[in-house]
C-alpha cells in the first residue's frame, strides 16, 4: 500500500522513470524510422538507375542506326517493343523536340524537359527524378550519337511513385512498435524497481525504525548494492549505540559520585597528558590474525590475556601496535608498509606486522621465550631449557623489533612506548640507546620468581640490563616487584632505591611498580544467541547446573588438576551426576613444544577416562571443547555458568577470572580461584583454592553449587565492583600517568 508522504515520492520516482522510458523509446524509434526511410530511398534509386541505364544502353545500340537511316516508323516499332505501362520510352530530335514516345508516357510529357537539352548540349547521359502529370518519374536521357553532334536523345521513364514512403504507414507501423517496446520496458522496470529498490528500501526503513527504537536486529538486506549501505548504517547505529551506552554509563557514574576510569576518560587523559603523542605498543602476539579458511580469509582475535587487555586501550587511544605476523594470510592483508588498520571495518589504530623466519620463531618464541623464560618465571615444576642457539635467536628478534620500532617513531618526539612481556626483555635498552628521549614502559605479564630461581638463567645479567633500559617496569603484584628488585640487587651492579621503588644505574632510574592488569568493563550483554535454558538443554536433558573453564592448554593452568577435582566431586557427591556439567573451552597453544603436545594429549586422555567412568547415555560430566573460541562463542558460557574454575598452578594475573566476574549474570555465579594467581590478591570473595589439593577443589565445587543465594549474590556483587572499578582503562591510565611523570632528557635521564 502506498503511504504519504513517502508513498508520494515513490510514485513520483516511478512516474519519472516511466516518463524517461517513454520519451527515450519515442526518440529511438523515430531515429530508426528516419534512418530506415533514407536507406529504402537509396535502395530504390539505385535500382531505378540500374534498370534505366540497362534499358537505355541496349536501346541506344538499336535506335542509333535506325534514326540515321530512317524511316521513323522503324524507330517507333523498336521503342514500342521495349515500352511497358511502368516503363516509358521517348525519342527527341537534336532540338529537344519530341519525335516519338510510347503511348503510356506520351500524354504526360511536357513541351520541354531541361534534362534533355542538357544531355544534348553536354553529350553526356542525364538522370534524375521529375514529376510528370503529378507522378514521380525517374528519367534517364542519353544522347544518340551520329557522325557529328548528337542526333537527338533517347529518354527512359520509369515509375518512381514508390520512392515516396507514406508517412502515415510509417507512423502506424512504428506506433505499434513504440507501444510494445515502451510497455515491455516499463513493466520490467516496475518489477525491478519494486523488488530491488522499493521492497528493500521499505524493509531497510522498517529496520532503521527498529534500530532507532533500540532493538538490535541484523540488517534485512545484504549484497553489494544495499548491503554496503546496510553495513555502513549498522556501524553507524552501533557507534550511536555505544556512544549512548557510554553516555549512560558516565551519567550513572556521575550519579554514583565515583571517578571511575572509562574509555572516554582514558581518551581525554591521553589527549591532555600526552598532547596527542601517538602510543607505540610492542608485543609478540598480534591483536588480529588473518587466516585462510578454504579460499576465504578470516580475521580473528587470538586467545591471549595480553590482547584482551591492550586491545581496548588501543581502540580508545589509537596509535601503532607492532607485533609478529603469525597468521597464514597475514602477508596478504597488509599494505606495502606491512600495516593494516584495526578493526578492519572501522580502523581505530594501526597494526604493523614484523615477519620472522621459521628459524627465528623456533629459537626466539618456542625456544628461549617459552621453553626458557616461561617455565623459569612460573613455579610449575617444568624445567626450563636454555640453548645458546635460542638465546642468539632471541637477541636477533629483539633487534629486529627494535629496528621496526625505531623506524616507526622516527618522526615522533619523546614518544611513549609500551613494551609487552617476556618476549622483549632486551628491547627497552636497544631503544633507549638510540632514542634516550623515548618514555619506555615494560610490562611483564607473568610472575617474577625469587632470585635463586631466576639465577639459574645463564643470561640473567643481559636480561636484567636489557629490561632496565625502560623507565618503568610493571608487574601485576607487589610480590613480583619485590622479587625483581632482589634479583637485580643480587645479579648486577645497581642501586636499589627501596623508598621510591627504583633501580638506579648511573644517571638513569627505572621505576618498578605493581599495576594489576584487568579487562574492559562489560557493556550491555545484548543478545547472546542462546538462553541458559537452551544451553543446559543442549548439554543434556536433566542438566540444571553449569561449570566453566576457559584456558590455553598450558601446564601452568592446572587443567588436569581441575579435571581430577571434578572427578572427585562426582565421586563424593553422586547426587550431582546428570545434574551438573562442566564445560572446558581449551585453546591449543605453543603446539610445537613437546611439553605442550604431551599435555594436550594427556588432557584428551584424562577427559576420556573420567567421562568413560562416570557418563550415562545422555550425560557426560566434562564437555571438552578443544579449539580456538572467539569471545562471542565464550560469552554465553561465562554469562550462564553457575561457577567458573581458574585453577592455575601459577599465574601472573589470569584474566579469565576477571572476564567471568565481569560477564556472569548479576546474581549468579561463584568463582573458584587458585590462590597462586595474581587475581587472587584482588578477588578475595572468590572461593580460593590450592590447585595441588584435589579434595579442596572438589569441596569448593560443592560449596559453589550449594552456596546460599544471598551470600553468592553478595560475593559476586563485591567482585563485580572491584573488576568494574579496577578496569583496564584504569590500568592504562595509571601506567601512562607514571610514565608522564618520568622526565626524560636527550641523555636519557629519567626522573620522577
Ligand atoms: O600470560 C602471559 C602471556 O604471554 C600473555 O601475555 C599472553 O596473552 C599469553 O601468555 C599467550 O601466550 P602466547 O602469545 O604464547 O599464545
Amino acid at each position: 500500500m502506498v503511504k504519504c508522504p513517502r508513498g508520494i515520492s515513490q510514485v513520483k520516482l516511478v512516474l519519472r522513470l516511466l516518463g524517461a522510458i517513454w520519451v527515450s523509446s519515442l526518440v529511438i524509434i523515430a531515429g530508426f524510422a528516419l534512418v530506415q526511410i533514407y536507406a529504402e530511398r537509396d535502395q530504390i534509386l539505385t535500382d531505378l538507375e540500374r534498370r534505366a541505364w540497362l534499358t537505355g544502353e541496349v536501346l541506344k545500340e538499336a535506335v542509333e542506326p535506325a534514326i540515321q537511316r530512317g524511316p521513323p516508323a522503324r524507330v517507333e516499332r523498336i521503342i514500342k517493343k521495349f515500352g511497358s505501362p511502368r516503363r516509358g520510352i521517348a525519342i527527341y530530335d537534336q532540338f529537344a523536340g519530341l519525335v516519338v514516345a510510347t503511348p503510356d508516357v506520351a500524354p504526360r510529357l511536357p513541351p520541354s524537359l531541361p534534362m534533355i537539352s542538357k544531355a544534348l548540349t553536354t553529350g553526356e547521359a542525364q538522370k534524375g527524378i521529375e514529376t510528370l502529370a503529378g507522378q514521380k518519374t525517374y528519367l534517364y536521357a542519353v544522347p544518340l550519337q551520329g557522325e557529328g553532334p548528337p542526333l537527338g536523345a533517347l529518354v527512359i521513364f520509369l515509375d518512381a511513385s514508390h520512392i515516396e514512403i507514406n508517412p502515415s504507414d510509417l507512423l502506424q507501423q512504428n506506433t505499434v512498435r513504440l507501444l510494445i517496446l515502451a510497455s515491455v520496458v516499463s513493466l520490467l522496470t516496475l518489477l525491478v524497481v519494486k523488488w530491488s529498490i522499493t521492497h528493500p528500501m521499505t524493509r531497510m526503513a522498517e529496520w532503521a525504525r527498529q534500530v532507532r527504537a533500540g532493538k538490535a536486529t541484523p540488517p534485512p538486506v545484504s549484497g553489494r548494492f544495499f548491503g554496503s549501505l546496510a553495513s555502513e548504517f549498522s556501524e553507524l547505529a552501533k557507534s550511536l549505540d555505544d556512544a549512548k551506552a557510554a553516555a549512560e554509563r558516565e551519567a550513572l557514574l556521575r550519579l554514583e559520585g565515583e571517578a571511575l576510569w572509562t574509555e572516554e576518560r582514558l581518551k581525554q587523559f591521553v589527549r591532555s597528558q600526552l598532547n596527542d603523542t601517538p602510543l607505540f605498543v610492542v608485543s609478540n602476539r598480534e591483536p588480529l590474525i588473518h587466516q585462510w579458511r578454504g579460499n576465504k580469509i578470516e580475521a580473528s582475535a587470538p586467545a591471549s590475556g595480553l590482547v584482551t587487555a591492550i586491545e581496548p586501550i588501543m581502540r580508545a587511544c589509537g596509535g601503532l601496535w607492532i607485533a609478529q605476523g603469525s597468521g597464514d594470510a597475514d602477508q596478504e592483508t597488509v599494505n606495502a608498509h606491512d600495516k593494516v588498520g584495526v578493526p578492519p571495518e572501522q580502523p581505530a589504530y594501526t597494526l604493523r606486522r614484523v615477519w620472522l623466519t621459521k628459524e627465528e620463531e623456533d629459537g626466539y618464541y618456542y625456544g628461549f621465550a617459552n621453553e626458557g623464560i616461561w617455565p623459569l618465571c612460573h613455579i610449575a615444576h617444568t624445567r626450563p631449557v636454555f640453548r645458546a642457539s635460542d638465546w642468539a635467536a632471541y637477541q636477533r628478534v629483539n633487534e629486529k623489533f627494535a629496528e621496526a620500532l625505531l623506524e616507526e617513531m622516527r618522526d615522533t618526539e619523546r614518544p611513549y612506548v609500551l613494551i609487552q612481556d617476556y618476549h622483549f626483555a632486551l628491547l627497552p635498552r636497544l631503544i633507549k640507546e638510540t632514542r634516550p628521549d623515548a618514555r619506555i614502559a615494560l610490562f611483564w605479564h607473568i610472575p617474577w620468581p625469587n632470585p635463586e630461581a631466576f639465577g639459574i638463567c645463564p643470561w640473567q645479567q643481559e636480561i636484567l640490563l636489557g629490561m632496565l633500559g625502560a623507565d618503568l617496569i610493571g608487574f601485576h603484584i607487589q610480590f613480583h616487584c619485590n622479587n625483581f628488585l632482589e634479583t637485580v640487587e643480587r645479579a648486577i651492579e645497581a642501586r636499589v632505591d627501596r623508598e621510591r621503588f627504583g633501580v638506579v644505574r648511573g644517571r638513569h632510574t627505572t621505576y618498578v611498580k605493581p599495576l594489576p592488569i584487568s579487562v574492559a568493563p562489560e557493556g550491555d550483554p545484548g543478545d547472546l544467541g542462546i538462553s541458559r535454558e537452551e544451553l543446559l538443554r543442549e548439554l543434556g536433558g536433566s542438566v540444571a547446573l553449569l561449570g566453566v573453564g576457559v584456558d590455553r592448554i598450558d601446564y601452568t593452568k592446572g587443567i588436569l588438576e581441575r579435571f581430577r577435582a571434578i572427578e572427585r566431586f562426582f565421586e563424593r557427591y553422586p547426587e550431582y551426576r546428570q545434574r551438573l556439567v562442566f564445560v572446558e573451552l581449551a585453546a591449543p597453544s605453543r603446539s610445537h613444544i613437546k611439553r605442550y603436545q604431551d599435555l594436550d594429549e594427556e588432557a584428551d586422555r584424562v577427559v576420556e577416562e573420567i567421562n568413560w567412568k562416570l557418563q550415562t547415555k545422555r550425560w557426560k560430566p566434562i564437555v571438552y571443547l578443544r579449539g580456538q573460541h572467539s569471545h562471542k562463542e565464550i560469552r554465553p558460557y561465562y554469562r550462564h555458568a553457575d561457577f567458573c574454575m581458574v585453577t592455575s598452578i601459577h599465574d601472573g594475573m589470569n584474566l579469565v577470572a576477571k572476564e567471568y566476574v565481569s560477564a556472569v549474570e548479576e546474581d549468579r555465579g561463584v568463582l573458584i580461584l587458585s590462590r597462586f594467581t595474581g587475581a587472587a590478591r584482588e578477588l578475595v570473595d572468590a572461593l580460593q583454592v590450592n590447585p595441588y589439593h584435589i579434595d579442596e577443589m572438589a569441596e569448593a565445587m560443592r560449596l559453589a553449587v550449594e552456596m546460599p543465594p544471598d551470600e553468592r549474590a553478595l560475593r559476586m556483587r563485591r567482585m563485580k565492583q572491584i573488576v568494574r572499578e579496577r578496569n583496564i582503562y584504569r590500568w592504562a591510565g595509571l601506567l601512562l600517568e607514571e610514565l608522564t611523570r618520568v622526565s626524560v632528557d636527550r641523555a636519557g635521564v629519567a626522573e620522577v
